[in-house]
């Protein structure tokens, strides 16, 4: 009875996780180049629905055109097809807050999620940071979107000192 029990533990769990990567098929993460951004906007399109080309060129020049130690512009490359990315930078004094790692943006491609890329690219750029000398990390989520709230968390970030203003200008 136990063993009928396990097995079928066994064959469920084989049936409906994602086969993780053997690790020499997991893709390389590495600063982005300028031949990346296509393939960040594809991504990008993909999980969002929207086309911004601009938007992703500007932050090619911004964070990965002339990388340094506080503005960080990474990407998973697979054979070729960028399979994720993840952008940040480290900012003093704005707001008053003492100088921190701000991540911008993550995404990993619907095919290759939760087999531990968007960890990899976390631990990555949070690795930059501390190198940088900041001894935090900070970012914002939409209230929504639970995915991200789980993967933020799940990496150990809480709530954080500063609370969101807007309000609208017509
Ligand atoms: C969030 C995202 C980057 C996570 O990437 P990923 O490669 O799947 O993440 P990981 O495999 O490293 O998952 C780490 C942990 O995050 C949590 N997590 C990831 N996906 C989850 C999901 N769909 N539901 C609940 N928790 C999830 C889990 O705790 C997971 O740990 P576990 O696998 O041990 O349970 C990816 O889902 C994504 O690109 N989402 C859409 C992009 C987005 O909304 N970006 C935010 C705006 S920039």
């Amino acid at each position: 009875m136990a063993n009928r029990l396990a097995a079928g533990v066994d064959r469920v769990r084989r049936t409906t996780q994602a086969p993780r990567p053997r690790r020499d098929q997991a893709p390389g993460i590495r600063p982005a180049t300028e031949t990346d951004v296509p393939g960040v906007i594809a991504l990008d399109q993909d999980v969002t629905g929207l086309l911004k080309r601009d938007y992703w060129h500007d932050m090619f020049e911004r964070y990965g055109a002339h990388p340094d130690a506080t503005r960080i512009f990474l990407v998973a490359e697979n054979a070729g097809r960028i399979d994720g990315f993840i952008v940040g930078e480290v900012r003093a004094w704005e707001f008053g807050s003492t100088p921190s790692g701000w991540v911008f943006a993550v995404q990993v491609r619907p095919g290759r999620r939760v087999q531990g890329l968007g960890s990899r690219l976390f631990e990555t750029v949070c690795d930059r940071f501390r190198a940088a000398g900041v001894d935090r990390v900070r970012t914002m989520v939409a209230p929504e979107n639970t995915v991200i709230h789980s993967f933020f968390r799940s990496q150990g970030m809480m709530a954080g000192p500063f609370i969101e203003l807007e309000m609208r200008l017509d």
